[in-house]
């Protein structure tokens, strides 16, 4: 969910407004506000994105200078009017909205409608805030000593802003495993899940820790932890530029984001590669260099498109680096009782920086006394400041829910990881990293000259757009890819698409086919090419549709395919930043033609911060 915040001398609803549609990548099943104004509390809320909200308060008396408000992505509570935030307290005064989860909510609700409070809603977060009531009315303190008790009796994650009728003068804010922002202005204050609805305002912030809680007047901020101690804030400087969280001319943000990627794919390897030298330089995780010529093994944990980039990692260390490497769902291993120890190091990768599980599988390892590197591109997220050390991808804001710019950031990342592993550990030759390097530092142009097959890829598209199921193969580094092209058709058009290693085709998926079934094959010239030939083969005797994948200058394939999309020759270890860009687009045109909405799709959200 997304939470947005304000006090100040400005009106509220437009800057409270205007910051739900920038999270709103972060869910948007429901919207609403709550504003104070001379009138008393105005709440508005709806099932439905955000611009259904601003339809149904259009004409209301939607005036005041402090206001908060939320996008959500429903967990307790089907989407809907009732369900969305704000919820308010059993007499009615405090407001409250909430990312995250109360996991003892329901022992919670229970002793408080014994107590004689009635609900509202079937949230988590409405008990919260009555617990809040309920707790300033027996002890008879002050609301945010309230706040700071309630939360010490709640089990969970939280970023919450709690509003009171009777004190229009402050906002409530505090977090535990949810991120939150605070905007420092002159005479105002905002609030957000991230910078983005702030940018524009301001570019002070200061990031609220785990068990702190905040009081925020037009004048002043206050922080303490949950302890009741005083915390001095920490102002940081923000990086961000407002255009990049435009779409610039692009119909999509997932568009401008695929096109992106020669630039961000040369952003993230800026200062870290010098190819004349054959050497790599990654100051983030410097201070572990000694380390990593000892090391066992590497774990790598993540989820969704992260996951896919970590098992692309897998192929690219252990090839290099000769480190062996598991690549684990962090939703998985969090639960099992995994063997890790001090000469482990774990890999966590995350665009957001915030997801839930990622976050508790580090907090696991970590305890068990594992080395944690982060992989992120949101810089000051909570991973990044999680983790032992890191290395940023610095691919940009993504807005478009289906990843695309940060997968190809991070597959940069974690090849840069393999050859800095190797060159510490003395696996690889310098002349070999000067060939290597050199090619990869070419790739930003290959990028560009795949993405030229746009209009190709258009045609295909069109005819494949009407599939109910379509099969992604790939062989070595292709698999991972083919499971990112089908998760990306999936994620967007809602065709049901599989990623499969080509080889096991035949023991299971082949049964799948006929005429009907597209199968997209990733059959670029490496050393898999010639089993993928004759997987390619194996779909064509059961009639199967072939789209394949193809190195530029192709023959072999081009007689056997229905359809072939050329991308530039590479070594195999740069495949898969090259192949997944076709699939990308094939997937975009595919989910255009549908009439789906792709940079918002349905029941997902970009950043998962419950598990
Ligand atoms: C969500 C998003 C995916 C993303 C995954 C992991 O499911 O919709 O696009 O890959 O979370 O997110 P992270 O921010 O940790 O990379």
């Amino acid at each position: 969910c997304g939470i947005v915040g304000y006090i100040g001398y400005r009106e509220a609803w437009p800057i409270v407004l205007k910051g739900l549609k920038r999270l709103e990548y972060r869910g948007y099943d429901s919207a609403g506000i709550a504003l104070i104004n001379e009138n008393g509390e105005h709440i508005y809320k709806k099932a439905g994105k955000v611009a259904v909200l601003e339809e149904f308060a259009s004409g209301q008396d939607k005036s005041g200078t402090i206001g908060m408000g939320h996008t959500r992505w429903a967990t307790h509570g089907v989407p809907s009017d009732r369900n969305s935030h704000p919820h308010t307290s059993n007499n009615g005064k405090l407001s409250i909205i909430h990312n995250g989860i109360i996991e003892n909510y329901a022992t919670l609700k229970e002793e408080l409608i014994n107590r004689g409070h009635e609900f509202k809603s079937d949230t988590d977060t409405e008990v919260l805030i009555h617990l809040v009531e309920e707790i300033q009315k027996i002890e008879n303190i002050d609301l945010l000593e309230a706040v700071r008790l309630a939360l010490r009796e709640v089990i969970g994650a939280y970023a919450i802003v709690i509003m009171d009728q009777e004190h229009p003068d402050r906002l409530i804010a505090a977090r535990k495993g949810s991120p939150m922002v605070i905007g420092v202005g002159q005479g105002e204050y905002f609030i957000a899940s991230d910078a983005t609805p702030i940018i524009e305002y301001t570019k002070n912030v200061v990031y609220l820790n785990d068990n702190e809680i905040a009081l925020i007047t037009r004048e002043d901020l206050l922080i303490k932890r949950l302890d009741n101690v005083i915390q001095t804030p920490l102002i940081q400087e923000l990086q961000l530029k407002l255009e990049m969280l435009e779409k610039g001319g692009f119909d999509h943000f997932m568009l401008k984001e695929i096109y992106e990627q020669p630039r961000s794919v040369k952003d993230c390897m800026r200062g870290r590669i010098y190819p004349e030298k054959g050497k790599v330089q990654l100051g983030g995780i410097k201070e572990f260099a000694e380390k990593l010529k000892n090391i066992d093994r590497i774990i790598i944990v993540a989820c969704g498109t992260s996951w896919h980039a970590g098992l692309v990692g897998e192929y690219l260390i252990e090839e290099y680096a000769r480190i062996p490497v598991e690549v684990e769902y962090a939703s998985e291993f969090r639960y099992r009782n995994p063997i890790i120890t001090e000469k482990d190091v774990v890999i966590a990768i995350s665009q957001s920086g915030e997801t839930a599980d990622t976050m508790a599988a580090i907090e696991m390892a970590k305890e068990r006394g594992a080395t944690i590197f982060g992989i992120c591109n949101v810089a000051g997220a909570s991973i990044p400041r999680l983790t032992h050390a890191g290395v940023y991808t610095h691919a940009g804001p993504e807005i478009g829910v289906a990843s695309t710019k940060a997968f190809t950031a991070q597959v940069t990342v974690l090849t840069l990881m393999a050859f800095y592993m190797a060159q510490q550990k003395g696996t690889i030759t310098t002349s070999k990293l000067i060939e290597l390097l050199t090619e990869l530092d070419n790739i930003p142009e290959k990028i560009q000259v795949a993405l030229e097959s746009n209009d190709l890829i258009k045609e295909v598209a069109a005819k494949i757009k009407d599939s109910t199921n379509c099969l992604f193969l790939g062989r070595g580094s292709g698999f991972p890819v083919a499971l990112e092209g089908a998760l990306k058709l999936k994620e967007i058009s809602y065709i049901h698409a599989e990623g499969y290693p080509a080889a096991e085709m035949k023991h299971g998926p082949i049964a799948l086919i006929d005429e009907e079934m597209p199968v997209v094959f990733i059959a670029t010239q490496n050393s898999s090419y010639e089993k993928v030939i004759s997987n390619i083969q194996e779909v064509k005797a059961r009639k199967g549709k072939v789209i394949a994948i193809v190195t530029e200058g192709d023959t072999e394939v081009k007689k056997m395919a229905d359809y072939c999309i050329e991308i530039p020759d590479a070594n195999e270890a740069f495949l898969p930043l090259l192949a997944t860009i076709p699939l990308q687009l094939l997937s975009y045109h595919i989910a255009v033609m549908r009439g789906c909405n792709v940079d918002q799709p349905r029941n997902l959200a970009k950043s998962v911060t419950v598990e």
